[in-house]
């Protein structure tokens, strides 16, 4: 089925048309003002009319106000069945307010022709989604649990609008930490096929451990860096130790991925290892780097301090291995566009290495082209008292716990909520246990992405359970109850809603039903009796959008719950 334009969209490419003809002057390369309206004057307002006028202005013009000039705008609007009336507002605003029979049709013309023609179209075919990343024998904190999510539902969008996306886990699975976890290990464990899962079940604690004999034993140091070199030598009982370690790891990592129904493909930091000689070597033939302080580097207008991309010791680093990962994804798999999740914190890495991509010429310069390489920065998460997220024992949260937190909350309430129901007698579906279970896992897990994805990007947020499974206001939970009540009135056997939709009229008479239709139809801009009849159809477009919404955001809803 056709590709159906959002709103916003329709009206530029209307308006448009419009200062085209007002305004033959013009370069013709003019852009439309149009955004949602914030007076209620109108659904839409389109902003040309200013910045027009002032520019008149100063070439002696015969507009006599603001006024006029929006005038001009809204007389020469082409006709079209989206608009019910224009009116000029305060500094020359077309206010626009849309058409009510119009919004009706073009819902049910989606609820016949499916949600995927509401679909964004976007100019990239191939993107990269650089996501999660946890880093091997480490802990995965709740800073990767926000990259895990925010990525996630940056492909799953993508997805939506038909791009291929390479979701690839950026795992740091390379690096000086190894000689000193393998040497560690072959002195816990002299005998190799001693080395196994549950002799180092506890990876992180196994970390820590020899991290300290790192720092204080002289001796322990030097037999871990000459392990190092053994290892990037590739010789094979420590390639085994290595592999070894990352399995473990990767189960664990695997265990919170399948909890949040996150699908990644691990490409980590080792894989692009072999590349970097032959990156350095080539920028360096192009005269970008530099020695020193005995290190190699890249200088970068506007930073003070230069990237380092080769140390001291001549050994690689994170931004070696960084230039070569995005080198490879624009020149092997062809991305046009490579998207990396972290914390705000990683801004200036990303900053240095796209501006050493650009100097390099895989990046054009400017940033409205691709390929392009963007960094989707956020904010720690915080707990209840306003300092990092900790539990009480000032521990690291493990993200498994938390996870199953907040699904243990959500089951507790749930059964409360069953028995009281019983107690005063309230018709309603009785849940086994295991549905509950199921119902609590899908809230619960549902509630936790929700509290995440809603909030500021860049701004630090704090997690509390407490909020986020509350069943009223911008919760999961309150949207999850609120999508199966619809669908409980869409499921009644006796209504047909397939047949429905092209038998069946969906008006929009209330006031409230004008407002949901409005609601659904920008759906498609952020990413982006007969009575009876048309309420169904109102509901099930208001399910098909929510499902699709959910969707994106990785939340699975139930019908009932
Ligand atoms: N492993 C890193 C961390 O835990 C994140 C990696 C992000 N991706 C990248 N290509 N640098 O902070």
């Amino acid at each position: 089925e056709e590709h159906v334009e959002n709103m916003k969209r329709q009206l530029a490419n209307l308006f448009y048309a419009s200062l085209r003809a007002a305004f033959p002057n013009e370069p013709d390369d003019i852009e439309p003002l149009v955004a949602a309206s914030t007076t209620k004057f109108g659904d839409y307002q389109c902003n040309n009319a200013l910045g027009l006028f002032t520019k008149f202005k100063r070439n002696g013009t015969h507009y006599a106000n603001v006024h006029a000039v929006g005038q001009d705008i809204m007389i020469n609007l082409p006709p079209s069945e989206m608009i019910e009336s224009c009116s000029i507002g305060g500094p020359g605003f077309v206010n626009v307010k849309l058409s009510n029979d119009w919004i009706a049709k073009s819902i049910q013309k989606m609820l016949v022709d499916g949600i995927e023609t509401w679909a964004p179209r976007l100019p990239v075919k191939r993107v990269v989604v650089d996501f999660s990343s946890p880093n091997i024998a480490k802990e995965m904190h709740v800073g990767h649990l926000r990259s895990t999510i925010i990525g996630d539902s940056i492909a799953r969008m993508l997805e939506f609008s038909n791009v291929e996306v390479l979701r690839r886990n950026h795992v740091g699975d390379w690096g000086t930490q190894f000689g000193m976890l393998i040497e560690y290990l072959f002195e816990q464990f002299p005998n190799v096929e001693d080395v196994n899962e549950t002799a180092i079940s506890d990876l992180q604690a196994f970390y820590k451990e020899s991290k300290k004999i790192f720092d204080t034993d002289v001796a322990f140091k030097e037999r871990a860096q000459k392990a190092v070199v053994r290892l990037q030598g590739g010789e094979s009982k420590y390639r085994h130790a290595w592999t070894q370690i990352c399995e473990i790891s990767r189960k664990e990592f695997d265990k919170i991925y399948e909890c949040l129904g996150v699908h990644l493909e691990e490409m980590g930091e080792s894989f692009y290892n072999p590349y970097i000689p032959k990156v350095i070597e080539a920028l360096s033939n192009q005269g970008l780097i530099e020695v020193n302080e005995d290190a190699h580097v890249i200088f970068i207008e506007g930073f003070k301090i230069p990237l380092i991309v080769v140390k001291k010791d001549g050994g690689y680093n994170y931004a070696s291995t960084d230039l070569a990962a995005l080198w490879y994804r624009l020149n092997e798999e062809k991305a046009d566009w490579i998207i990396y999740v972290t914390d705000v914190g990683q801004q200036q890495h990303f900053d240095m290495v796209f501006s050493a991509a650009k100097r390099a010429g895989w990046l054009p310069d400017n940033d409205g082209t691709y390929p392009k390489a963007s960094h989707v920065g956020f904010g720690l998460v915080l707990g209840e008292d306003g300092k990092r997220f900790r539990t009480r024992s000032s521990e690291v949260v493990r993200l498994v716990d938390l996870l199953d937190e907040a699904k243990v909350r959500m089951l507790e309430e749930a059964r409360v909520k069953q028995k009281d129901r019983l107690k005063k007698g309230i018709i309603a579906i009785h849940w086994t246990e295991e549905e509950l279970e199921q119902i609590a896992e899908i809230v619960g897990y549902a509630a936790v992405k929700y509290a995440d994805l809603k909030n500021n990007r860049l701004t630090n947020y704090t997690f509390s359970f407490k909020q986020m499974l509350k069943n009223k206001g911008n919760t999961a939970v309150a949207l999850l109850y609120a999508y199966a009540r619809i669908c409980s009135i869409i499921e009644k056997p006796e209504r047909n809603i397939q047949e429905l939709k092209t038998t069946g009229s969906l008006v929009l008479d209330h006031v409230d039903e004008c407002m949901l239709g409005l609601h659904l139809m920008r759906f498609s801009e952020v990413s982006g009796s007969a009575e009876e009849t048309s309420r169904l159809l109102l509901c099930e477009a208001t399910v098909t959008v929510m499902r699709k919404c959910f969707h994106l955001l990785g939340i699975v809803p139930r019908d009932k719950i």
